[in-house]
């Protein structure tokens, strides 16, 4: 039976349930921002030095590595697109990200996998869609890997966590 897919609301640093957690990064590897800067902040400095020896990672894809200090085994760094309106194959990056992440979990025996809410920040990605496309890519994902035992989504606010809700209802 596939895996299932769980709503969350909060910080994805503090999820000590998963195996892994899912980074929203920009191609550096190297940091940032929103969720990146606070899994490098609770991960500590040994995830920046790990990150270092990444060379870097394409828009739709993910790598992996551990989780310093966080209490998981690893940080799957997976990198959204930027939106620019709809129609420059957002959606199609959008959906690799979380396919990626996925494969990724597989290949290192995580069973839970926690996600936050890629390109929604500061990518500007509107929130109902990347749920839609989050969800619909999560769950065929899930399918294919049916090792990967739940995809549990961090929502930051309430509002972020309704929309979520709304597009799994949905689906
Ligand atoms: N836990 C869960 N969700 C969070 C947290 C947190 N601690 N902090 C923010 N969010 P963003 P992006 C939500 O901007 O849009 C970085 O600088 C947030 O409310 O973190 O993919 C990277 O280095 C939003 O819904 O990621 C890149 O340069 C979601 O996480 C760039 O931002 C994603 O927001 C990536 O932008």
């Amino acid at each position: 039976m596939a895996g299932e897919i769980t709503l969350h609301r909060g910080d994805i640093t503090q999820d000590a349930e998963a195996d892994a957690i899912v980074n929203a990064a920009n191609q550096s590897l190297l940091g940032g921002g929103g969720v990146d800067g606070a899994i490098h902040r609770a991960a500590g400095p040994a995830l920046l030095e790990e990150c270092r020896g990444l060379g870097g990672c394409s828009t739709g894809d993910a790598k992996i590595t551990g989780a310093g200090e966080l209490p998981v085994d690893h940080v799957i760094h997976a990198v959204g697109p930027r939106w620019r309106g709809g129609d420059r194959g957002e959606a199609e990056l959008l959906a690799s990200c979380y396919r990626r992440a996925i494969e990724l979990a597989d290949e290192h025996g995580c069973a839970r996998v926690a996600f936050p809410a890629i390109s929604t920040g500061v990518y500007g990605y509107p929130l109902a869609q990347a749920a839609e496309v989050a969800l619909e890519a999560t769950r065929r994902a899930l399918d294919a890997h049916p090792d990967v035992r739940e995809a549990r989504f961090w929502l930051f606010d309430e509002h972020a966590e309704q929309v979520f809700a709304r597009a799994l209802d949905a689906a």
